[in-house]
């Protein structure tokens, strides 16, 4: 635990941060953009797509991700599709994201007053209209805050990757313990450099979150 632990192991461990944090971004692009459509479907009128969309959600909700994880693995790997192992990482975290990111934006879009969409309509606003200008503009407050929150929990998720050996930093402080005999000490650091990492996103949530308070 002295200089040379941090000259000889900290490029290992900011080659870790530095995968975990691309495993995080690509998969919360993908999970909000699968999201997003998820939701749609789920409040459509038409009942076999929301049946569809709610089924997707309960089932990945109710089964822990690290079996989904194995799952996309080695199920891609039987029907001998070969993916690299960051983009079998990022398909199943991004699978599992949008499950919560899809009633994200669900409650959040139904946490808006009904008499929104009344008043809206009653001046003659056609409904498509009133969801542009009255209703996405309020769900959008409830929304970001939640999603930052997601974008947290996902990164620290990540971490589960490590079990199928995608080098991130979890991965990384492994290695150091095996390289070390270490046991404890590097996952300290680990910890550490998550913790940072879940900082600056809440932070950033809540330079978002008051600025939207100023708009209202
Ligand atoms: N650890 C939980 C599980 O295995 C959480 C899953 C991810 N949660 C999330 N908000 N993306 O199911």
């Amino acid at each position: 635990m002295n200089l040379n632990f941090f000259q000889t192991y900290m490029p290992l461990y900011l080659q870790g941060a530095g995968y975990t944090i691309a495993l995080s971004i690509s998969s919360i692009i993908i999970g909000a953009i699968l999201g997003t459509g998820l939701a749609l479907m789920r409040m459509s009128p038409n009942q076999l797509l929301s049946k569809l969309a709610y089924g997707y959600i309960q089932i990945i909700r109710g089964t822990p991700l690290l079996v989904q994880l194995f799952i996309i693995y080695y199920g891609l790997y039987v029907i001998n599709i070969e993916l690299p192992d960051f983009l079998s990482g990022v398909i199943a975290i991004s699978i599992n994201s949008a499950a919560y990111i899809a009633e994200i934006i669900r409650s959040g879009i139904q946490a808006v007053d009904k008499g929104q969409m009344e008043a809206a309509r009653s001046i003659g606003m056609s409904k498509r209209l009133a969801m542009q200008k009255i209703i996405y503009p309020q769900a959008v407050k409830n929304i970001l805050p939640a999603l930052g929150n997601e974008v947290a929990t996902l990164i620290k998720e990540t971490s589960i990757v490590s079990v199928l050996g995608l080098r991130d930093l979890m991965f990384a402080s492994n290695t150091v313990r095996g390289a070390t005999f270490m046991p404890f000490f590097p996952l300290v650091i680990a910890a550490v450099l998550y913790f940072i990492m879940t900082t600056v996103v809440a932070k950033l949530v809540d330079m978002l979150e008051r600025r939207m308070k100023q708009s209202d």
